[in-house]
């Protein structure tokens, strides 16, 4: 068994890593090395029978023993850690939830499900660094992947509602807690069948503006509202997470001007919702041809396995392609699905992923399987 040095294994992606990997059994095949970047010597965690104490995150010569590094620490202490690491000489393969380094030439994006093709030419060539992409890119590739296998998407929109938790789990609580304290502004009023809802809203809104409505992580309040902006500026009128979609889709894929070939083209606009863990997207998607329906849907079906079609109705919709019914599951369903008033080559889609899974842990936990072959 493989020594695995394990970072960022306590925060929010590292713990629901952490499940998944003791769910699937992957403990039973590495030797799993804990490290802290706040408490080396502390006990691993009780569930890792065994594992030695935790190991200083930031000590150089301890990691260089590792042959495999997975870190869900964050993108800070990849560039603090990472370049000394590679400096230091250690050639071990580094498996990455970060986007420090996602869009590097010596990095490659992670989803096998959609691009294992891509990743076992890139250790054959001696590629070390494999980084999971953005949450959003990933959860849409997994429902979509069998029309970028069949090469049939022309172009493609993605208007998104993208969770809380692509924040951070300090983004999670500021919202529950906005709701709490919305909910008790107007408590009274809202317990009088009587009262006029004009008032209410007016006093909700009043407590929305407040400065007093915490809101240090979002900026502004995001509980009965949105905001239509994710990541930084980049100055050109698009959002840095805005741009990430056809970036990492094209870099999964193998495609684009980086590897002699047309990139899909992929825009759109990212907005924060009141969701916990689930981004969804509204998906205008122009064809190369027409394709009927019912073959669109068996091309999703053969996409990959977790791609899950949902009835184009309002009663499977409502139950089945939401956040709430998505939430904890590897699933991706797929649905709304028409052809749209512009033409037959112009589909309409809608799909959900949970965030925290096929967004975050669950391509790591993969490539770390790959890894240990
Ligand atoms: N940028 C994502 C978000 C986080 O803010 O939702 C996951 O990559």
């Amino acid at each position: 068994t493989q020594s695995v040095g394990l970072v960022g294994w306590r925060g929010m992606v590292g713990s629901v890593l952490m499940q998944r990997m003791r769910d699937e059994g992957d403990f039973n095949l590495i030797n799993p090395v804990f490290f802290s970047t706040s408490n080396a010597g502390g006990s691993a965690p009780d569930w890792a029978q065994g594992a030695d104490p935790l190991q200083n995150a930031y000590d150089i010569e301890a990691l260089k023993k590792l042959p495999i590094i997975l870190t869900a620490q964050g993108g800070d202490y990849t560039t603090e850690v990472f370049p000394k690491l590679r400096a230091a000489g250690w050639d071990g393969i580094w498996i990455d939830a970060a986007s420090s380094l996602r869009m590097k030439d010596d990095a490659i994006i992670v989803l096998d499900p959609v691009n294992r093709g891509v990743i076992d030419a890139a250790l054959a060539k001696g590629v070390k660094n494999f980084i999971g992409g953005n949450c959003t890119v990933s959860c849409m590739l997994m429902g979509l992947a069998g029309l970028f296998q069949q090469d049939l998407i022309e172009w493609m929109t993605s208007m998104t509602y993208q969770a809380a938790s692509g924040g951070g789990a300090k983004h999670m609580r500021e919202l529950i807690t906005q709701f709490g304290l919305l909910n008790a502004s107007v408590k009274p009023l809202l317990d009088d069948p009587a009262s006029a809802i004009l008032e209410i809203d007016r006093q909700l809104l009043a407590a929305q503006k407040d400065d007093a409505l915490p809101q240090e992580n979002f900026g502004v309040p995001l509980a009965g509202n949105l905001i239509p902006w994710i990541d930084k500026d980049l100055e050109n009128g698009q959002s840095r997470e805005e741009w990430k979609a056809e970036a990492e889709t094209n870099k999964i894929l193998g495609r684009g001007e980086a590897f002699g070939s047309d990139p899909v083209r992929i825009d759109g606009l990212c907005v924060r919702i009141g969701a916990m863990r689930c981004h969804s997207q509204a998906l205008t998607i122009k064809l190369k041809r027409d394709v009927p329906l019912d073959e669109i849907t068996d091309i999703l079906k053969q996409g990959t396995q977790w791609a899950k079609v949902v009835p184009n109705t309002k009663e499977a919709s409502m139950e089945l392609l939401t956040p709430v019914a998505t939430t904890g599951t590897l699933d991706i369903p797929v649905g709304r699905l028409r052809k749209m008033s512009m033409g037959p080559e112009y589909l309409s889609a809608f799909t959900v992923g949970d965030q925290l899974l096929w967004g975050a842990a669950e391509p790591l936990r993969r490539m770390l399987r790959i890894a240990i072959g």
